[in-house]
């Protein structure tokens, strides 16, 4: 059998994928995670809401599934994610009714952590502690995101995670994760906010990239320059949530100009798109991981979103769950500096 995507960059960094549940037992998903992948997320049964659904009921199943698979075939995992402003379940703001109390709120969340952190805690070895807490076009002054997070605890709670992570699991790598942090205003404040945080000594590891990318971007400078500048300030450097979308974010609202197949000649572009990360992440020594949201171009959150009835092709591998050629062109890569 030829080699794989993680054997050809383990000296690099880990490949990973996040997955849910029923994946684990689909023998064609079972393949491609053994033979490409050295590293799982699981994809939604980790969060608050999913994972906790009423105050006093957790429901492990997804979570468990995957992190039994995990466990089964030596995978360490991504934990993801703990306080975010997404998918929480309705209970957890509210007490009687009304608005829960800062003070709650607190205690709510560090139960929360100390739970999932518990049941997994011998298989994850890096969380993402915090999810997408900035948001340069509406949030504050000073660009966080006016989350219910935010409103009822204030900025605190973020250094607040991250204290009682660490005394939670002491050997974890902590990470803050966020999407498009990689270049521009969203990467100053992100640079600002950990700097800001690691100076005070909030024990953070690392930053997430997620890496929900198009076609024709980012070009690879962009991404050395986001890894040099995180890994200046001592942050180790995962790519969480990697998928390169065939359209610019909401590209074609009009359902007559979807592509009704998928567009070759954006798979090329995607493809070159895909090898500027490999590339660029193997520059320094600071990434960890590179991991797809997602296997094959069957199954992808980019499908009807943000554009409802719209399909796309983001993943590294086809709707039949077959490689694509860039995937050989990875191997080729990583094998080669491999040599050096
Ligand atoms: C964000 C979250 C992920 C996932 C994606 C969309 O990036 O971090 O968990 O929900 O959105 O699927």
């Amino acid at each position: 059998m030829s080699i794989g995507l993680k054997d050809a960059w383990k000296h690099s960094f880990h490949v990973g994928a996040a997955v849910c549940g029923k994946m684990m037992n689909d023998p064609e998903y079972d393949a491609l995670i053994k033979k490409h992948f050295s590293t799982l997320t699981v994809e939604n049964g980790m969060k608050f809401g999913p994972v906790h659904p009423e105050e006093n009921m957790y429901k492990w199943d997804d979570s468990d599934l995957v992190a039994n698979y995990a466990r089964k075939n030596n995978m360490p995992m991504r934990g993801h994610v703990m306080l975010w402003h997404n998918q929480n379940p309705s209970w957890l703001f509210l007490d009687n009714g009304e608005t829960v109390s800062k003070n709650k709120l607190y205690k709510r969340l560090e139960d929360h952590m100390a739970e999932v952190a518990n049941r997994y805690g011998d298989v994850v070895y890096s969380w993402d502690v915090l999810n997408e807490v900035i948001d340069v076009d509406k949030g504050d002054e000073n660009g966080f995101r006016l989350s219910d997070w935010y409103k009822i605890c204030g900025n605190d709670v973020y250094e607040f995670a991250f204290k009682r992570m660490r005394e939670i699991c002491p050997k974890a790598k902590l990470f803050y994760n966020d999407y498009n942090n990689e270049s521009g205003k969203k990467m100053d404040v992100s640079l600002e906010f950990l700097s800001r945080l690691l100076d005070k000594g909030v024990p953070i590891n690392g930053v997430g990239i997620q890496a929900h990318w198009y076609y024709n971007f980012p070009k690879e400078e962009i991404i050395v320059n986001a890894i040099e500048k995180y890994s200046k300030l001592g942050l180790e450097i995962e790519f969480t949530e990697v998928d390169i979308s065939i359209y610019e974010w909401d590209e074609k609202r009009e359902s007559s100009q979807f592509f009704k197949s998928r567009p070759e000649e954006r798979i090329v572009k995607q493809a070159e798109t895909y090898k500027n990360l490999f590339r660029a992440a193997s520059t320094s020594s600071a990434v960890k991981n590179i991991t797809t949201w997602g296997i094959a171009d069957c199954y992808t959150w980019l499908d009807d979103f943000p554009v409802p009835k719209r399909k796309n092709w983001p993943l590294l591998f086809d709707e039949n769950k077959k490689e694509k050629p860039v995937v050989g062109s990875l191997i080729e890569e990583g094998q080669k500096r491999d040599k050096k």
